[in-house]
């Protein structure tokens, strides 16, 4: 899954006690160890109209198979918000498979904190028999962006509404009764019914359309070929009326989207990619494809930036679909990362899954770090993998250094409860686990890295597995191709996966001195986890002295000597060579001058990324500078660049059907434009962004309505976030952190949180707010005791109604500004003074 929205780090201090011992086996959240599925046949029939009372619905029948491993008198099944038919007293009917009998049910009732359908049996069921259990059910289509749920838009003046699902992590329950954990893999036989001229579509390859009349409509029934054995989370269902383009070449790629998209080739550059990004991936892990198709499809409303269910990705829209004439080239690369990001799950996260949620980093962090490389394969002429560095090293490194940081991997007995499951997403996990494993395949180098990976894809094909497999297969690529570590890849990792932070390096060039300690934005933080590790790790440092690189060492304690670290006259050391260490590094002051005067003299000698690094000034150096110019001279009020943004928006505004502003600078005029001009100019833009077809540039808009000055319509554009006819819930989120991102808006934005705090999460959110980067995004710069105290009161003021995946956030944003008033009070003078030099 592709987390767009910058999640800066959360994760909760132990929601609730889930070491409690509970006598009743429906009171915990895992499931037992008697029972798994192995088959479900299911129907479902999403109603796209409202019914008498305004509520759109779905029906279902669900029949699945399952196997007794375990002698018990208990069915327990996860079902959530399901209203379950009643057959004789009871919510489901059970029956037996083959040689088995079914014992009659005693009592059956949901158990909605775990969310259960629970089922007493009047006599067990036996070991190594299979039974069936059978549900009828109806469910609310919601627009709630979880499990089956509804979407929203207009085309040609009319509503449609498109019934499209997120499983993952724990929703199946919600459109079904099912064993909801990945552990329980099953094939999935699914039968969609649907209005008569929409499209139905699920991971499996259609096999059967047929019109018929059910319960006096006229409908087709779609059915799908079965699909391989996998998790419930994995699952997809889509009914509209969309259409596609396509292309086969061995392997079916549809990319589907609104009728006007498509028509516009808004699917084009998708369709270009995904033939060449599905090929990289069968020769990098050397498995080919496991499915028959390769569907991807852009929604409207859409929690997550993509969700990589097996066979038929979802996207928002923005993720999948490129205009050539109004998205910009980052929209573009976007794209091509986020589609290499969902298809190499199809391998690694699909065919092989991890057992549970608390090793999420893997199978994320993975996806990430290869992306890059599926990216470049297509696009070779961008430099892609050089962008990870920005993207995920340093956005990792910004809330690891953070007290409050958290380990890659925790145990899983204290990831349960669905909110828990929900936090694991995080920068950590994404960007963190990418970092580390590019580093691991460094040390390894990529051949073996990939040897590895390939026994381990196809020895757990179809199979769950633990973090450790991966490493046990690793090691056995080095072994075989006699490689030379000096600890084993599980001994090398674990400081990495099993601890929190990382360290920085310093090197003394005067004595060969290397040593490594915790890096931490406030060394002094008082929180502080143990860890078993003494926060110390295992340091490869590939490195370079005076443009020629050197062997390979290892820092494996706390400290140690290197007489080739030491330099003298012009000599300079320059450690972790293209960043591809999850690490810092820190000089004696002489190579540190050393290195600065090598990059004024001749920085061609130094890696781009390392420049980038020492001169911290990565983005002008790696791309669009018009875009950074203009950015940089309108946000700090240079009049000419005012102006000249005002008059291009006031052409657009008097010729609104012909935009000539370049896409890649839209972005910065219309904020521009905005921000300078009064109510119509925002009102034209407000226009512009209900009329915007193309989600891309509707999120330009969106973002550029937050930089106005004027505090009435600040106000008013905070309202609509709470209306999901003017703000999708998807975008609610977004929207009050960039109003927050504005000076100007800063505190309306954390005054309307504070205010509406209770109502956003306990009533209008729940499944939409992104509660976490909410409130990261909000205080990511409070920096004074007052601040600090506002922050203390609303964790006190709101502590009943709590904070549920925002937790973590809260307790970062309040540690952050803890540290942030730290550092002010101590640099004051010294950035007066720096400040005063340059005037002067
Ligand atoms: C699934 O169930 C339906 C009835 O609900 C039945 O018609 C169909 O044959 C079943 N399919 C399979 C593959 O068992
Ligand atoms: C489920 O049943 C409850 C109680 O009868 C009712 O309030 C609710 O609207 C029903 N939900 C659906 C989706 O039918
Ligand atoms: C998908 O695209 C193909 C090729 O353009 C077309 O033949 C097919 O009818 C389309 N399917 C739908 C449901 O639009
Ligand atoms: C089809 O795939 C083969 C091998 O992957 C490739 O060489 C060929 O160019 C592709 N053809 C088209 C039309 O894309
Ligand atoms: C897709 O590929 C075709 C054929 O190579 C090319 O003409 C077209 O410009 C590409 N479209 C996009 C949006 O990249
Ligand atoms: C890919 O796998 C095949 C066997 O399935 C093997 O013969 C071949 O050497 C492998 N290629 C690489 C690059 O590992
Ligand atoms: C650093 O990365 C560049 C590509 O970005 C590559 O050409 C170069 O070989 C790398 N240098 C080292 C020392 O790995
Ligand atoms: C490097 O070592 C010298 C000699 O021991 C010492 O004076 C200096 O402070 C050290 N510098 C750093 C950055 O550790
Ligand atoms: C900007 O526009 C204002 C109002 O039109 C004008 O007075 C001013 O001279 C312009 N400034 C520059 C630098 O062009
Ligand atoms: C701010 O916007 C409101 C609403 O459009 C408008 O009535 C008011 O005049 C504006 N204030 C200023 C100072 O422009
Ligand atoms: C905005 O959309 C409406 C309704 O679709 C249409 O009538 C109007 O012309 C559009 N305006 C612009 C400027 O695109």
């Amino acid at each position: 899954m592709a987390s767009l929205a910058a999640i800066v780090g959360l994760w909760t201090v132990q929601l609730l006690p889930s070491t409690e011992s509970r006598d009743e086996p429906w009171k915990s959240y895992r499931l037992p160890d008697t029972l798994v599925p192995t088959y479900y046949n299911i129907t479902l029939w999403p109603r796209l109209h409202p019914d008498a009372y305004g509520l759109f619905l779905f029906t279902g029948k669900c029949k699945v198979v399952f196997t007794c491993l375990k002698e018990t008198d208990l069915i327990l099944i996860h079902c959530n918000k399901l209203n379950l038919t009643s057959f004789d007293g009871h919510l489901a009917k059970l029956s037996a498979v083959g040689t088995a009998v079914a014992p009659s049910i005693q009592k059956s009732w949901m158990q909605e904190v775990t969310q259960y359908l629970v089922i007493q049996l009047k006599s067990k069921l036996r070991a190594g028999e299979h039974y069936e259990l059978y549900t009828e059910f109806v469910g609310e289509l919601a627009d709630d962006l979880a499990g089956f749920y509804r979407s929203e838009y207009e085309e040609n003046g009319e509503k449609k509404i498109v019934a499209t699902s997120q499983m993952h992590p724990t929703h199946a329950r919600k459109t079904f009764p099912c064993f909801d954990e990945p552990a329980m893999r099953a094939v999935f036989c699914i039968t969609l019914i649907h209005d008569r001229g929409t499209v139905a579509l699920s991971n499996g390859m259609e096999i059967d359309t047929t019109d018929s009349i059910h319960d006096g409509k006229p409908v087709t029934v779609t059915t799908f070929e079965p699909t391989k054995s996998m998790s419930s989370y994995l699952l997809a269902l889509v009914v509209s009326d969309y259409t596609n383009v396509t292309s086969a070449n061995n392997t079916l790629i549809r990319i589907w989207a609104r009728e006007k998209a498509i028509e516009d080739g808004h699917g084009d550059y998708a369709l270009n990619i995904t033939g060449p990004i599905l090929k990289f991936f069968e020769d990098y892990y050397n498995v080919s494809y496991p499915l028959s198709k390769s569907d991807q499809i852009a929604v409207p409303d859409f929690y997550f930036g993509a969700m990589e269910n097996w066979g038929l990705v979802i996207y928002r829209e923005t993720n999948l679909l490129y205009d050539p004439l109004t998205s910009s080239n980052a929209n573009k690369e976007t794209t091509a990362t986020i589609i290499a990001h969902e298809l190499a799950h199809m391998w690694f996260g699909n065919l092989v899954t991890l057992k549970w949620w608390n090793e999420v980093w893997l199978n994320e962090g993975f996806a990430s770090y290869v992306s890059y490389l599926g990216a470049d394969f297509a696009e070779p002429s961008w430099n892609v993998k050089d962008l990870i560095v920005l993207d995920d090293v340093h956005r990792a490194f910004a809330v690891d250094a953070l007290a409050s940081s958290h380990p890659l991997s925790s145990k899983e007995e204290d990831i349960i409860i669905p909110e828990q499951i929900t936090e694991q997403f995080d920068t950590v996990s994404y960007s963190k686990g990418a970092s580390v494993l590019r580093m691991l395949s460094d040390f390894l180098t990529e051949p073996i890295f990939v040897q590895g990976l390939n026994t381990y894809l196809t020895t757990f094909a179809y199979q769950n597995t633990v973090g450790e497999d991966l490493w046990n297969h690793l090691q056995s690529a080095v072994i075989e191709t006699g490689t030379v570590l000096p600890l084993s890849v599980k001994d090398i990792m674990d400081p990495w996966v099993l601890q929190m932070g990382f360290p920085v390096v310093t090197v003394n060039t005067t004595t060969g001195q290397i040593s490594q300690k915790h890096f931490l934005l406030d060394s002094e933080s008082t929180f502080r986890r143990r860890s078993p590790f003494n926060y110390e790790w295992n340091v490869p440092i590939n490195w370079m002295k005076t443009q020629v690189v050197q062997p390979r060492i290892w820092l494996l304690e706390k400290m140690a000597f290197n007489n080739n670290m030491k330099t003298n006259g012009n000599e300079w050391v320059l450690v972790n060579l293209n960043m591809t260490g999850y690490y810092r590094v820190n000089y004696d002051t002489e190579n540190w001058e050393r290195l600065l005067n090598q990059l004024s003299e001749n920085h061609q000698v130094i890696p781009v990324i390392n420049r980038a690094q020492i001169v911290d000034d990565a983005f002008n150096l790696a791309r669009y500078n018009q875009v950074n110019a203009i950015r940089f001279a309108c946000s700090t009020g240079v009049e000419e660049c005012q102006n000249l943004t005002s008059i291009w928006y006031r052409q657009w505004m008097d010729q609104p059907y012909q935009n000539k502003i370049h896409p890649n600078l839209r972005s910065t005029v219309y904020c521009s434009a905005i921000a300078t001009g009064g109510t119509e100019e925002w009102d034209f833009g407000w226009a512009m962004f209900q009329n915007a077809t193309i989600a891309s540039e509707a999120n330009k808009l969106m973002s550029s309505l937050a930089c106005a000055k004027n505090q009435t319509l600040l106000q008013r554009y905070l309202g609509y976030t709470l209306d999901p006819s003017m703000i999708r819930k998807q975008d609610a989120s977004s929207v009050i952190v960039y109003i927050a991102s504005n000076t100007d808006g800063q505190s309306l934005a954390w005054d309307f949180v504070r205010k509406n705090w209770p109502y956003m999460f306990t009533e209008y959110g729940v499944g939409s707010f992104n509660f976490a980067s909410l409130i990261s995004g909000i205080t990511k710069t409070f920096s004074t005791e007052e601040e600090l105290q506002q922050l203390q009161e609303f964790k006190r003021e709101n502590s009943q109604v709590g904070f549920g995946s925002g937790t973590v956030a809260l307790e970062q944003a309040i540690e952050k500004t803890k540290a942030n008033i730290k550092w002010v009070s101590e640099n004051q003078k010294e950035i007066a003074d720096w400040l005063v030099a340059r005037m002067a």
